[in-house]
């Protein structure tokens, strides 16, 4: 019998492909990041009836600064746009937003935006979603580091105790269990510095589909498929 019938808890999704859809259309790739906005919105309210409790999407990472000056400022804009949208659909629909990643590369407008939407949906508890922008596995586990390295040398933490346990205190993703599950969109099959620490159990889920057509159909048949795996995480099963 499969461990995981009862479906993922965690999703985690790589939401790639937006640029190759609009290419096809013959479209600017802003025009797919659009289209992968309104994605988002479908598949959060699609949470509660699938059994996820935690969404974990893909956002921004701290590579995509390397993309052209308007497709960085256009990314922006539809993160403004989305919060200032989407808020109060989210406030009443009981779902939590949480960010992850570095704040402070991000403009003042924006991170203020996050830290309204956080505090605004603290009290839900429905779906937590949590909305990786400006974030990269590496760049957080360093960071979890440099404040350990801190408070060590504060006197606050004590080298000889630190463990598994300690620096997953340290990381963003602190409150939030690790992901059953990982999805990445448009046939790419890596991983690109999302979640490493945390997604050392997971299960993974490529798929051709790309991000702006992810239904909540297909994102279903994703969940359907996990609750037919079997999960040891690196036990034999008797
Ligand atoms: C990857 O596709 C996608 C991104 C870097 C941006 C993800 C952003 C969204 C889905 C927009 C909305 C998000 C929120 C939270 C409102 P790509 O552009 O790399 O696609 P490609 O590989 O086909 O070029």
């Amino acid at each position: 019998m499969p461990d995981t019938e009862t479906g993922p808890n965690h999703v985690a999704i790589i939401m790639d492909g937006n640029g190759r859809w609009a290419q096809m259309k013959g479209k600017p790739r802003l025009f797919g990041h659009h289209a992968g906005a309104k994605r988002v919105k479908e598949i959060v309210r699609a949470c509660p009836d699938l059994g996820v409790k935690y969404l974990t999407i893909f956002a921004f990472s701290t590579e995509n600064w390397k993309r052209t000056q308007a497709e960085v400022s256009g990314l922006m804009s539809l993160f403004r746009r989305y919060i200032k949208g989407e808020m109060k659909d989210l406030i009443q629909e009981g779902v939590r937003v949480r960010f992850i990643g570095d704040r402070p590369r991000l403009d003042d407008k924006l991170i203020k935006m996050m830290d309204d939407l956080e505090k605004v949906t603290a009290q839900n508890e429905k779906v937590h979603l949590t909305i990786a922008l400006n974030y990269g596995g590496r760049d957080e586990v360093s960071r979890a580091v440099k404040e350990m390295a801190r408070d060590a040398a504060l006197g606050t933490l004590d080298p000889e105790t630190v463990d598994e346990t300690t620096l997953t205190r340290y990381l963003d993703t602190r409150v939030l269990p690790d992901p059953d599950l990982v999805i990445r969109t448009s046939g790419e099959a890596r991983i690109s510095n999302f979640l490493l620490w945390q997604s050392a159990y997971s299960e993974y889920e490529f798929i051709d589909t790309l991000w702006p057509d992810f239904t909540k159909d297909v994102f279903a048949e994703c969940t359907a498929r996990y609750a037919t795996r079997d999960r040891r995480f690196g036990a034999v099963k008797v």
